[in-house]
């Protein structure tokens, strides 16, 4: 059936891709999967980056199209991680799952990402699911079963996971090593490489015994799978997807176990199998359909056709580490099931943090929630931080190679892209028509209008052509930069028609109102579609415009983008509110200090305790001390920072003059409880605004394990500005 163009089209002669698609059989429905976060801890924006933006942002865009989406994820409960995060923290694999479950969940409420339903594998229904799974491959011969010797905790009767097997590294000899990878050098091991190996469960030597598992034999899918990825979709998958998946192909398949001995996880459905539960990659991308299922029954729905027609379109979002479950593994069972395939895989490789890898053992990374906590929870303009993360990390998203989030490119993209060209252009043409044309929406002539007019009329209609394009192919950054680009061109247009030069001599000059309300009507129509293009990837900020302009919701259908008619003349519309605030010095500064002490503090506590030293700083040699002026001083003052969590700002008399300085103690000391004390003070600092005070040097304080702060002092009191080195 073809669809009729929405009306707004025609005067532009537009053929929307939309009614392309449907002449090429658009897919009747969308799946979208975001990978199913493991529960064993707090999930860092190198994850949003990867799987839940995008995925995010896509199944926005669909929505606002009008097909039949569902975005599906959950938490990720089985496997190792958990029982070994349960011993880490002291309590039950139970325990974990619940605390991080609920937490991711709230994580990503809080950063705007709609899932349709958020899922957990623990719940029944996913048991069952995967079992069904499973006893369907196994009863149509499709699992082969081995014999194998693995090592056994006789004091605990339990078959010990790799992780549950503790060594001496062959490689450099370090005892931190595990049975699957050594701690300090890094190697990949297998439990059969440690030199002296124990359990970490009892401590006790462990013994080998002999044990059966189910294997989905891979090698008997070689041809599919090469037909399917790299004839079928080489050229529609992303190239890093389809150079990984051939290099998995070419390496020889190898059958995969799809059980484990381990007494957490969805129990083997075979009478001989107890003790035995389904390999955590076997059960968890299943939980893409028992979440569906779940959607379905909250929702009234049949789950079936999402996984069982061909008119579905499947796509999967994950990080580069998991191609080859979402690619290979995965897809091999689903074929055998007699599901559907995913229609793409568009991975993300990783984001990095600062010039390093993002890792939680080393504590090098920015936790969602800590943003969440730092920014998004904060007065004044909180709730426009979820936009700017959504807006970074979108823009530096890794879709063909690692890339990286610094706090300065943060700030940079707030400040000088959100701020300055999108919020800034929104922001005038809602003050200009307020001041030029009475608060509401002024009459186009199209009598009097002019090639830039015109121009801006084709460059919004294809924006919206491009941004579609590049959305239809998971290009998230190129088509965000599009919108931005939008707004750039609507301030070069306002720039030169410069309505308020024209205002200054209506007077002499009346007939100049028109040229004035045509350029305001198409500033204010431009803004219209703004919202329409920016609500897949900043929603709230989206919504924000909608208020602005008194309309519903439902302007942001897509339909509408492109359109010059979304506001009609007369209508008055309210004045503007600010979009983005800007990230300022001290907050960057702030982060990363944070950052830095984080990580040194992490390195402090996986060290034994006999290599427990601080890490240094690198060398310096002595004129780089003597550049550094320190002198004693006397507090006379201190008192607190209006909104500022950390600063006092402290009256230091130097002996030679007074200073004015902020120092983030304001969590240790009472402002009363500091005035008279002596301290060391760097005297020759550049000074720095933070929160609109100068600061004019810093005040050396040494910290305990605690973390408790302490003053650097002379051993007695001693006269105001005497040298210190
Ligand atoms: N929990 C896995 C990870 O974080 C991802 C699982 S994706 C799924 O790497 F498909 F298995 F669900
Ligand atoms: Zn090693």
């Amino acid at each position: 059936m073809l669809k009729k163009c929405p009306k707004s089209f025609d005067t532009f002669g537009y053929f929307c891709t939309y009614e392309k698609k449907q002449m090429n059989n658009l897919p009747k429905r969308y799946l979208v999967t975001s990978a199913l976060p493991y529960a064993n801890g707090l999930k860092h924006i190198g994850h949003l980056a990867g799987a839940y933006i995008p995925a995010d942002i896509y199944s926005r865009y669909l929505r606002a199209q009008k097909r039949d989406v569902v975005f599906v994820c959950g938490s990720d409960e089985h496997g190792t991680a958990i029982p070994i995060q349960a011993m880490k923290e002291g309590t039950t694999a139970q325990a974990i799952i619940d605390k991080y479950h609920q937490a991711m969940k709230e994580d990503f409420a809080d950063l705007q990402i709609s899932f349709d339903v958020y899922h957990r594998t623990s719940d029944p229904l996913h048991h069952e699911t995967s079992r069904e799974f499973f006893s369907y491959l196994h009863e149509r011969g499709e699992l082969e079963t081995k014999e194998t010797e693995q090592y056994y905790d006789e004091a605990s009767s339990t078959f010990l996971a790799d992780r549950f097997i503790k060594g001496t590294c062959p490689h450099c000899k370090s005892n931190r090593a595990f049975g699957d990878q050594c701690e300090s050098c890094g190697t990949a091991l297998s439990p059969d490489e440690l030199i002296d190996p124990v359990s970490t469960i009892s401590g006790n030597k462990p013994v080998k015994k002999k044990t059966t598992h189910w294997y989905l034999p891979l090698a008997k899918h070689e041809t599919f799978l090469r037909e399917w990825i790299l004839d079928q979709h080489k050229d529609d998958w992303r190239p890093s997807v389809v150079g990984q998946c051939k290099s998995w192909i070419d390496g020889g398949l190898q059958s995969r176990a799809v059980t484990r001995d381990l007494n957490w996880g969805v129990q083997v459905p075979l009478e001989d199998a107890a003790g035995k539960v389904l390999y955590v990659w076997f059960d968890a991308p299943i939980g893409y359909i028992s979440a569906t299922k779940q959607w379905a029954i909250d929702n009234d729905k049949d789950w079936k056709p999402y996984w069982y027609e061909n008119d579905t379109q499947l796509v999967h979002f994950i990080g580069k580490d998991n191609i080859v479950f979402h690619c290979i593994i995965f897809p091999v069972m689903l074929k055998l099931h007699g599901n559907i395939l995913p229609t793409n895989v568009p991975a993300n490789e990783f984001l990095n943090l600062e010039g390093d890898k993002m890792s939680t053992s080393r504590n090098w990374k920015l936790e969602m929630r800590d943003f969440i906590n730092d920014f998004v929870k904060k007065e004044n303009g909180g709730d426009q931080c979820v936009d700017m993360l959504r807006y970074y990390l979108t823009q530096i998203a890794p879709e063909s190679k690692d890339s990286e989030f610094t706090w300065k490119g943060f700030q940079d993209a707030v400040n000088s892209e959100l701020v300055s060209i999108f919020g800034n252009y929104v922001n005038r043409a809602f003050v200009l028509m307020h001041k030029l044309c009475g608060g509401k929406v002024p009459r186009f002539v199209e009598e009097i209008a002019d090639e830039k007019d015109h121009q801006l009329v084709r460059d919004i209609a294809n924006a919206r052509t491009k941004i579609e394009a590049s959305l239809e192919q998971y290009r998230f950054r190129e088509a965000l930069f599009d919108v931005i680009d939008l707004a750039r061109k609507g301030n070069k247009y306002m720039q030169e028609k410069e309505p308020w030069i024209l205002a200054k001599t209506l007077a002499e000059n009346p007939a100049q109102q028109q040229k004035i309300d045509n350029c305001m009507h198409h500033c204010l129509q431009l803004a219209a579609n703004l919202a329409v293009l920016i609500n897949p990837f900043l929603p709230s900020t989206a919504k924000k415009m909608c208020s602005m302009m008194k309309v519903v919701d439902k302007m942001l259908d897509w339909e509408n983008a492109g359109s010059m008619k979304l506001l009609s003349v007369g209508y008055s519309l309210r004045e503007p509110q600010l979009l983005f605030r800007k990230i300022e010095d001290e907050e960057i500064a702030c982060q990363m200090d944070k950052l830095r002490a984080g990580a040194i503090a992490a390195v402090d506590e996986t060290k034994p305790a006999e290599e427990k030293v601080h890490a240094l700083k690198e060398e310096i040699v002595y004129d780089d001390f003597g550049k550094i002026d320190l002198r004693t001083g006397i507090i006379t003052a201190a008192q607190k920072v209006p909104k500022a969590d950390k600063l006092l700002q402290l009256e230091v008399d130097l002996g030679f003059e007074k200073r004015t300085i902020l120092s983030g103690i304001a969590m240790h000391f009472q402002p009363e409880d500091i005035v008279g004390k002596q301290v060391v003070v760097v005297a020759n600092l550049a000074p720095r605004k933070m929160r609109g005070i100068d600061s004019n040097g810093m005040i050396l304080m040494a910290e305990d394990a605690s973390g408790k702060l302490h003053f650097v002092q002379p051993e007695h009191t001693i006269a105001a500005g005497a040298k210190v080195s």
